[in-house]
Parts: C-alpha cells; structure tokens; sequence
C-alpha cells in the first residue's frame, strides 16, 4: 500500500493519505437508522452537514421525529438534540434523495443460514432508488458491512436499472458500539473505495475536517478491510482466550502475560482482554461471513473456523467452573450480573449471557438476573430480571459477572458478600481483584486468573 500525502485523486487501485482541505457543504441522506445510521447521520449533522435520515419503520421514524433515540448509545441523545436543526427524519425516500447529494446506505446485512450475509436489504434499496429516481448529483456510499464483491454486484445492478449516472463508493465504518461517537469523529482512518475518483473525493471531502488519514482505494479492497479487521480483532480474543484456558492449566496468570505481550509494540494491548467471549452483532457476524466468503472462492479458512470454535467453547466454561464449586446445578439460584454483550450497550445480540442463561436453565438451575440498561429481553425466557444487582445475588449460590459494566464492576462487594447463599463469585470479564474478593471472603475464579491463594504477584 503506498500512502500519498496529498489529497488528489490517487492512481486507479493506489492508496492515499489526504491531509484535510475545506469540505464542500454537499447535503447528507442515510438510509436506515439503526446503530451505523443513526451515529453516522447525528455524527455528520455535528460538522456542519444537513443531514436526512431515512428508515422504513414508521415507529421509528416518529418516535426520532419526537426526539427519542431508540438505541443506548453514549452522547447519542445529546448530540441529537443539538444538531437537530440539521437532522430530518423521513420515511420517503424521495424526500431523502431530494434533500441529499452524498446518500449513506446503513441497513442490516444479517447473516443467513450459510453463513453469507443477506444482502436483500441492500438490493432492495437499489430498487427503490430506480423507482423513485436517483440520478447523476447521488453517490452511494455503502456502510453495511457487505462481502467482497458487494459492490461490483451494486454497481453492475445500478446500471441494469439506468442509473450508471449515480456513483457508488464503499467507506465500511469501524465503530465500536459505546465510544461509536469517538470512533466517528476521531478514527484512527478513514477507508474509500471508489470505482471513479471523483466520486471518492466527494465522500473524502465530507470527511476532510477530520484531520484523519483517509485510505484511498479499489471497491474490492476497501470492503476487505473491514472483514480483514474484525476478523483480526476476533483472532487476538480468541487466541487470548485459549492462552487464558492454558494459564489455568500451568498457573500462570492471564493478566499478566497480556500485559507483557501487549508491550510489544508488534502486538499491540488492545483486544488481549481474556473473558467469556466476544459477542455483539458485528464479530459472530463478520467472522462467519468471511470465512464463507473464502469457502465460496475454494479457500478454506482454517483459522477462522478455529476463532469461531474457541469463542463458543469460551462461553461454556463459567458452566464448567459453577460445577467445580457447586457440583450440580440443579436447584442452584445462579445470579448473571450484566447480559448486553459488553458494557455502554443495550444491544443482546449474541452475548455471551444468552448461551449462558440457556445453559443454566438446562442445567436446572434458577437464573436471575440485572443489567443496567437490558431490562426484557425475549430469548431471556425462564430468566428473573432484578431491578438491582444486590437484588440479584441476595440468597445466591453462585454470581457471574458477565458483562464489565462500571456500576456492576463499582458494587459494594464487602456488603453484598453477606447476603448470598453461598459467596461464590465467577469473573467472566476479568474485571475484578482476585486477592481482593478473596479478603472479602469470597470463593473467587476469573478467567486465566491464579487463584489468590497462592500470593505470587499479579
Ligand atoms: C466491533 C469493532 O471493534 C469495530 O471496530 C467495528 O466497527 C464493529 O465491530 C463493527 O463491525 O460494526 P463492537 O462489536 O461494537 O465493535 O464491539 P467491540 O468493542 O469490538 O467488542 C466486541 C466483543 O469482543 C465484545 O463482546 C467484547 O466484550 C469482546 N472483547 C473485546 C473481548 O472479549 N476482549 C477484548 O479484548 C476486546
């Protein structure tokens, strides 16, 4: 990859670094106002865009249109409010197109039974585009994650229906759901991939007052970045993970030996946090859909089938550890203190408190539990949410920290000791003081933790 420190359109397939520049004030529509939409809609009304929101769910719609946000995301709702004189939310699309130059395409890609991501939400949107009539002054810009490939199919589906006069780049987004609104503003870059140059630089433009680089490049490589990053992320968990499963074994702990790894600057400190798994509607998603993706082109990614195996093993092994002080489960009142698939989120997809509560249940174990933000959740069936997490361990056997929120992290350990039926405290995030638990006279087990007891340093 060879970086370019100016802001010209690059060579065909060369990748750029753009220094910044004025950005033209060309007018913003997203279509689709869930998580990536909504954060990035609010995010461009904060730098001066007019931006329009589109989305299909009338609620949805209505309820923006009062001022509610139907996602927990941090600053999200204050943003919103200040910008709101730049924010329309619409269900037409027409409206949306007639307000817009640069159109944003942020819907679902859920994953199918095979394990591709489903595009149809993406290929309905290109039907619609041709009956409402988007032309020569539109450039699509694709946000969903979609697989390699997505955009020459896009392309190629536009120019069948006429509408060769409307561009398309791919600018796939890297916000992590709880510090989406940093992730935006501030990202470490910015990725464009453009079938025709002058259509790139209008979405750099947008983002020009960034001040961040901005990755120039083919369609093609531009989505492979994002699989190629998630699933990079991914590994590190997993092979984290699997190094804590070892530390157990030969009583090393995990924390440190990630900490020492981390130093390397070749390593890098992020995503070495051993736990209970990686959840969230992203990882699970873009792993599987990447491997399929290469098992589509005849290439069988070992690796990946790996990362995916260890992270639903991973899940399993608090059951494992409730065992080892419990013996059986059945009949034993289990406390899950957090079920979003990590803290500063309301989201449940794929968290890891979901294969757990059902592994409970199975078990004949009495499942209660407290998040601070997830209060129903249907697939918790069978589970008992608490209004507090003292309320959730008081007369339990066992409690499971399941998703590091500060609040759970921050309780008043000493106090609520006394009220279990048994003080015994599994760690799934790593988030709390072994020695310390243990003072406060708790059975204790982290993950890839040593035990206190035996008083080597942490
Ligand atoms: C992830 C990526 O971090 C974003 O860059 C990307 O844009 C996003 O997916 C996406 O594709 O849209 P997100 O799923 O919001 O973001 O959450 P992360 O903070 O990455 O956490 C994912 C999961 O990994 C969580 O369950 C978390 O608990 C777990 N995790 C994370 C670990 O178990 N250990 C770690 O060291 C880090």
């Amino acid at each position: 990859m060879t970086d370019n420190a100016s802001s010209a359109a690059p060579e065909p397939g060369a990748d750029a670094v753009n220094g910044g520049g004025p950005a033209p004030r060309e007018r913003v529509g997203v279509i689709g106002a869930g998580y990536v939409g909504l954060v990035t809609g609010v995010c461009l009304a904060s730098m001066g865009y007019e931006v329009t929101l589109r989305d299909i769910d009338a609620n949805k719609v209505a309820a923006l249109n009062d001022g509610q946000v139907p996602i927990y995301e941090p600053g999200l709702v204050e943003m919103m409010s200040e910008h709101r004189d730049r924010l329309t939310y619409t269900l037409s699309l027409e409206r949306m197109l007639e307000r817009s130059e640069v159109v944003f395409i942020a819907v679902d890609t859920p994953p199918t039974y095979s394990g591709d991501a489903d595009l149809s939400r993406v290929m309905s949107v290109v039907e619609e585009l041709e009956k409402v009539g988007a032309d020569a002054r539109h450039v699509l810009v694709m946000k969903s994650t979609v697989p390699v490939g997505t955009g020459e199919r896009v392309r190629a589906e536009l120019d069948a229906r006429g509408l060769e006069q409307v561009g398309y780049c791919s600018n796939p987004e890297f916000l992590k759901e709880g510090a989406a609104i940093a992730d935006f503003l501030r990202p470490d870059r910015v990725v464009i991939g453009s079938f025709d140059d002058a259509q790139g630089d209008r979405v750099a433009a947008l983002y020009a007052p960034l001040g961040a680089p901005i990755i120039r490049t083919s369609v093609p490589s531009a989505e492979m970045v994002k699989y190629a990053s998630n699933a990079f992320l991914a590994t590190k968990i997993s092979f984290i993970n699997e190094i804590a499963n070892v530390c157990e074994e030969v009583g090393a702990d995990v924390e440190v030996v990630a900490h020492g790894m981390g130093l390397d600057s070749r390593i890098g400190s992020s995503f070495l946090r051993a736990g209970i798994g990686f959840g969230g509607s992203c990882f699970p998603k873009d792993v599987s859909a990447l491997k399929q993706l290469a098992g589509n082109s005849g290439y069988h990614f070992q690796l990946l089938t790996s990362v995916i195996e260890v992270n639903e093993l991973q899940k399993r092994r608090v059951i494992g550890k409730l065992k080892k002080h419990l013996g059986t489960l059945e009949g034993k009142r289990v406390a899950l203190l957090g079920l979003a698939f990590k803290p500063e989120t309301d989201d449940m997809r794929e968290a890891s408190s979901l294969v757990l509560a059902a592994r409970l249940l199975a078990e004949g174990a009495e499942v209660v539990a407290y998040d601070p933000v997830v209060e129903v959740y249907d697939r918790l069936h069978g589970v008992s949410m608490t209004a507090t997490a003292e309320e959730a361990m008081a007369g339990a056997d066992a409690a499971v920290l399941v998703t590091e929120w500060a609040a759970i992290v921050g309780l008043d350990w000493a106090a609520a000791q006394g009220t279990m039926r048994s003080a015994i405290v599994i760690d799934g995030r790593n988030a709390l003081d072994p020695r310390e638990m243990t003072r406060l006279g708790y059975a204790f087990e982290g993950i890839g933790r040593i035990p206190a007891h035996v008083g080597a340093p942490l």
